[in-house]
């Protein structure tokens, strides 16, 4: 009898690793037995994942990332890595830390998702000067590096999304995130992609992982290119609002405080930028929403 994958989903409650567990599950019908990561079993979001088929929600933190996989009574077969930003050293670390464990239990298939740095094939290469980009690359590093050690085959799907939508929120981030992008210049376009999307192409790698589209590779992911001048007028368009967005001075001070997250972000977005091939990559993936989609489809002012 073939007995089911197990995958871990680590970020399960968040917008990555919820996105991949809802596209799994709405396949008719799909080979995993789905053991989602959460620090708080009794969190909102973790009882409502607990309470689909085919999802067994576990309990654990990135800081013990061993204690997590001996909660599979088994071996597990797939990873799905997400790492926090917010310390740069602690998230290379923790993502690290969790690689190891993961080959320690068997795991064959890992997808990391990272960031795009810079192109299809410069990305494989350029950690950039972004400490929570220089770190992601160190990971799919060392998860590279521990493949080719491995005693027994591991391979690996990288995917490496641009800027979120879904940093576009009806609160005070989502108003600073805007006034941060406008200071690099109301026409200059910004690669950006839902995180929905990004749900969908990683249960495709999942479920495709021996393919030569997903094995060992790494893939950009985007999906619009938009100025926010552009985006005003879409967003006014679908909502009949305007894009919330805050002072200058409130973005100017967001990009000094949180320097090492956002400010070096912003600036690496004039100096260097994304450089996804958003036309090639919808032509392989149509799926994929443009800014319009997701205002009207999935942002905080959808309609009804
Ligand atoms: N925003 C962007 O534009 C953008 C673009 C490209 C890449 N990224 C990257 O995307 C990543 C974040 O992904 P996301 O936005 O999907 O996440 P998210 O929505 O912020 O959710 C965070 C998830 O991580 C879990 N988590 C947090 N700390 C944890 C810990 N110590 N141990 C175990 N689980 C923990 C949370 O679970 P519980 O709360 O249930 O424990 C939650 O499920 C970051 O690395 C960021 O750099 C972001």
């Amino acid at each position: 009898m073939a007995t089911t994958r197990k995958i871990v989903v680590t970020g399960a409650t968040g917008k990555q690793g919820g996105a991949l567990i809802k596209a799994l599950l709405a396949k008719p019908s799909q080979p995993f037995d789905i053991y989602a990561l959460t620090r708080d079993k009794t969190s909102r979001g973790a009882q409502a994942l607990a309470s689909k088929p085919g999802v067994h929600v576990i309990q654990g933190d990135f800081e013990h990332p061993e204690a997590i996989f001996q909660q599979l009574g088994g071996k597990p077969w797939g990873l799905f890595s997400v790492t926090m930003p917010m310390n740069a050293k602690k998230e290379e670390a923790e993502g690290k830390a969790m690689t190891k464990a993961a080959f320690e239990a068997g795991v064959e298939h890992i997808v990391y998702t990272a960031t795009e740095r810079g192109g299809q094939t410069k990305s494989d290469t350029n950690p950039t000067n972004v400490p929570h980009f220089r770190s992601k690359y160190n990971i799919e590093q060392d998860i590279k590096a521990r493949s080719q050690a491995s005693q027994h085959p591991v391979t690996w799907t990288f995917l490496r999304p641009v800027a979120f939508f879904e940093n576009l929120g009806n609160n005070f981030f989502g108003r600073g995130f805007v006034a941060m992008w406008r200071l690099n210049g109301l026409d200059r376009p910004l690669q950006q992609i839902s995180t929905t999307d990004i749900g969908l192409i990683a249960a495709d790698a999942f479920l495709n992982s021996d393919s030569e589209e997903y094995r060992n590779k790494g893939i950009s992911l985007a999906g619009d290119e938009l100025s926010p001048n552009e985006a005003a007028r879409i967003f006014k368009e679908v909502t009949g609002q305007e894009l919330p967005y805050t002072y200058p001075v409130v973005g100017r001070s967001l990009r000094w405080l949180a320097k090492e997250q956002l400010g070096l972000m912003f600036d690496w977005f004039v100096t260097d930028d994304f450089k996804v091939d958003v036309k090639a990559l919808r032509q392989r993936y149509p799926f994929m929403r443009d800014f319009r989609t997701w205002v009207a489809q999935e942002s905080a002012w959808k309609k009804a």
